[in-house]
Formats: structure tokens, sequence, C-alpha cells
């Protein structure tokens, strides 16, 4: 079972970055063969039609693809900006359900795939109002979304120097929702086959 990790951050010290590690580490613990992906090596222009009818689709949003492709599950951490997830999540993910072929059926990239949703932010909302629309967002794209989330409030105070969280619980809730994510997938696997 092959999870895509990705953060809708990409900031240096991002708290949803390292809140998505800790989701990660539960996932492999779990057994899953996890990909961590860094959205700042997958450079893509903002979604402009006239570009992609002119250019096509950029080289970095094929390559995503065909990662993703590869993939059955995803862990996701968004940042909340006004309520709503990173930009720079929703312009990846509206670039990769592109067509590159007239053959290419419907939202290809996300076929058969199940998510699991994170969110950091130094309020004290911990960025629930974000994975909100984002569940939204990723249905519309044909992607479950398992029930279970984690929002992780106060985040300047909440990690510790090795990347734990002070919070027992919260970090165990984590670790779990990606072992969760990765027993589901060989469920869904199980019934595949
Ligand atoms: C434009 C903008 C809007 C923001 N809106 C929210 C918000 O609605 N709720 C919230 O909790 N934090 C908000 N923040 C603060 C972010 O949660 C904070 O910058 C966070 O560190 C971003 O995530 P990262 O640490 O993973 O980069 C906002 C930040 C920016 C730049």
């Amino acid at each position: 079972m092959k999870i895509l990790a990705l953060s809708g951050s990409t900031r240096a010290e991002s708290f949803n970055r390292r809140l998505l590690d800790i989701a990660v580490a539960g996932a492999r613990q779990a057994g899953a063969d996890v990909t961590v992906v860094d959205l700042s090596e997958y450079e893509m222009p903002l979604y402009n039609q006239d570009f992609e009818y002119s250019e096509g689709v950029p080289e970095a949003a094929a390559e995503l693809k065909k990662l993703m492709v590869e993939h059955n599950g995803l862990l996701i951490a968004s940042p909340e900006y006004n309520g709503f997830p990173s930009p720079l999540l929703k312009n990846t993910f509206d670039w990769l359900s592109r067509k590159q072929t007239d053959h290419e059926p419907p939202m290809f990239a996300f076929q058969n795939k199940i998510a699991a949703v994170v969110a950091a932010s130094p309020g004290a909302g911990g960025g629930t109002r974000g994975l909100t629309i984002l569940r939204i967002y990723l249905q519309n794209l044909c992607i479950m979304v398992l029930p279970g989330q984690v929002t992780l409030g106060q985040a300047g105070q909440a990690f510790r120097e090795d990347g734990r969280l002070h919070n027992d619980q919260i970090q165990k809730a984590t670790e779990s929702l990606g072992a969760d994510l990765f027993e589901i997938l060989q469920k869904q696997s199980d019934r595949l086959d």
C-alpha cells in the first residue's frame, strides 16, 4: 500500500509539514510505503486556461500526477488561510485534475484514492475551518476522505525539539490517523482483488 504525503505549506519551519511528518511516521509504523513530496520541488504557474491551451500541462504537474497515480492513499496537511486551504494546495490539485489526452477518464489521477487530512495553526482553531472546505474540494475531485482528522492549535508551542508533540494524546491521534489510512487502504485493496 503506497501513500503520498504532501503539505500545503512549503515554509521552512512549517507547522503543517511537521504535523504531517508525525502522521507519516504512524503510517510507516503500520507498514505503509510512504512517499513524502515537497511541493516546492513541483513548481507550477497559477492555473490559467489560456496558458494550458497554449503550453499544455506543466511538466511538474505531469510528474506529480504520475506519482499520484502510482499511490493508493493520500496524507494531506493544509494550513488555514482566512478559513480556506492554502492556494498552493488548490492550485496543485487543479492542475492534476486536468486531462492530458482526450481519452483520459475524468479525475484520472484521483481514481480510488482515499485521503486523511490534518492541519496546524498558531491560532486556537488549529485550521479546522480550512479542513472543512478541503474535504468538500477533495470530494469534488472524487477523493474519499476519512471522517477522522487532526487539528493542532497553538502550534508555535506544540512541538518538542525531536519533532514529537508535547501533547501525547494529539501525538497518538496523529500517528493513529496515518495507521488508520493504511489499514483502510488494505481493506479496500482486498475488496478490489
Ligand atoms: C493570508 C493568511 C491568512 C491566514 N488565515 C488564518 C486563518 O484563517 N486561521 C488560522 O488559524 N491561521 C491563519 N493564518 C496563520 C497561519 O495559520 C500561519 O501562518 C501558519 O504558520 C501557516 O502554516 P505553516 O506553519 O504550515 O506554514 C493565516 C496566515 C496568512 C498568511
